[in-house]
């Protein structure tokens, strides 16, 4: 089989000081026996200085053509009076929509040597390891009509929500193929109580569970009831479908749950190719964190995790997956922490370029 090719975008803020922990990782695994094409292009407002756009229809091209992207993060202050049509963050909405990847795991999973970080009290997080998967290619981010615009003498804001059956009945069915892989449970949320765009997206998760996963345990719950139950008992929880908007709430909370946004990785998934391999882009969770760019703050650890599940889901390398995040686990362990993750411990913060080597020692070791 030809070598897999990955496409990485690191973007803006910390999103090129975290991706160039994850070189030093694809490179271990490289001359460990696992490697890599990688090539390297420019997206957000980094592609916007370059080409005046946030994204370049060639990066779009090499991104349907390769076998995974990695993406950083992207946005900035320094972009926050652009038009809306060229702002940062439409160039990887553009990725998602293009590459039509409709499927986005959140994994939220409590690492023991983290627990104490939690805002929460520590029996309620140790252990936690949940997935959202956020529908993430349609709903509010999407939906027209949309826009600004004039009624008499004011202006009007409008976006709007839509789903249509096929595209909740293809996120639905992804998300319990993962609950079988998992703990067997699957909890959709929405507001059917007051959107009959939640109405349909309740209606069919329950038509799809009968017909295809009845043996996966299924229930539903309002996105507010769900963040609740988030915050109050979160290992209630397996795996949580939603749609893009409460989706992209609903991760953020998770994420904080387990201590700090620095630790979450996501993949979003779109349909295979014909290689058989789905078309694939990992990213943090986190964004750009503009407020520490530059100054060896960051954590990595979110950004090497996507990687891992870019080993998970692209390329078939479950085994190498686990020893990274195993070589994760064991720096945490060994009580390396970044500064997110400091706390009141008042020790010294290690620099993201220490949390980077630390983690391919570990690798190695
Ligand atoms: C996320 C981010 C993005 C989103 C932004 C950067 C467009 O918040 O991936 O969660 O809203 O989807
Ligand atoms: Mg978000």
């Amino acid at each position: 089989m030809s070598t897999p090719t990955l496409l990485i975008l690191p973007g803006d803020g910390i999103g090129p000081e975290v991706m160039a922990e994850v070189r030093k990782v694809i490179d271990w695994f490289g001359d460990n026996g696992l490697p890599f094409e990688v090539s390297e292009d420019l997206v957000g407002g980094a592609a916007y200085d370059a080409h005046g756009t946030p994204l370049h229809d060639d990066t779009m091209a090499k991104a349907q053509e390769v076998d995974a992207v990695l993406l950083g993060a992207v946005g900035g202050p320094k972009y926050d009076n652009l038009d809306f049509s060229v702002k940062p963050e439409r160039g990887l909405l553009r990725l998602r929509k293009e590459m039509d990847l409709f499927s986005n795991l959140r994994p939220a999973q409590c690492f023991d040597a983290l627990a104490d970080f939690s805002s929460l009290k520590k029996d309620v997080v140790a252990g936690l390891d949940i997935m959202i998967v956020r529908e993430l290619t349609s709903g509010v981010y999407f939906g027209e009509p949309r826009g600004i615009i004039k009624e008499g003498n004011e202006r009007v804001g409008i976006n709007t929500q839509r789903y249509t059956e096929s595209e909740i009945a293809r996120v639905a069915r992804s998300a319990f193929e993962l609950a079988r892989k998992r703990n067997n449970k699957l909890c959709s949320m929405e507001k059917a109580n007051v959107m009959e765009s939640g109405i349909l997206w309740r209606d069919v998760v329950t038509e799809v569970h009968a017909a295809e996963y009845s043996d996966v345990e299924l229930s539903h719950m309002y996105a507010d009831a769900g963040a609740m139950q988030l915050t109050r008992w979160p290992k209630q929880f397996d795996v949580i479908v939603t749609d893009n908007l409460f989706g992209d709430l609903l991760s953020d909370l998770a994420a904080m749950l387990t201590g700090s946004l620095g630790m979450l990785p996501s993949a979003s998934l779109g349909a295979p190719m014909a290689n058989g391999r789905p078309k694939a882009l990992y990213e943090p969770v986190h964004g750009s964190a503009p407020d520490i760019a530059g100054q060896g703050k960051a954590n990595p650890i979110a950004c090497i995790l996507s990687f891992a599940m870019a080993l998970r889901y692209s390329f078939d390398s479950g085994d190498a997956a686990t020893k990274l995040e195993t070589a994760v686990e064991k720096v945490l362990a060994d009580r390396l922490r970044t500064a997110d993750l400091l706390g009141e411990e008042g020790k010294t913060p290690v620099s993201t370029s220490e949390m980077g080597d630390a983690i391919v020692a570990a690798l190695a070791g």
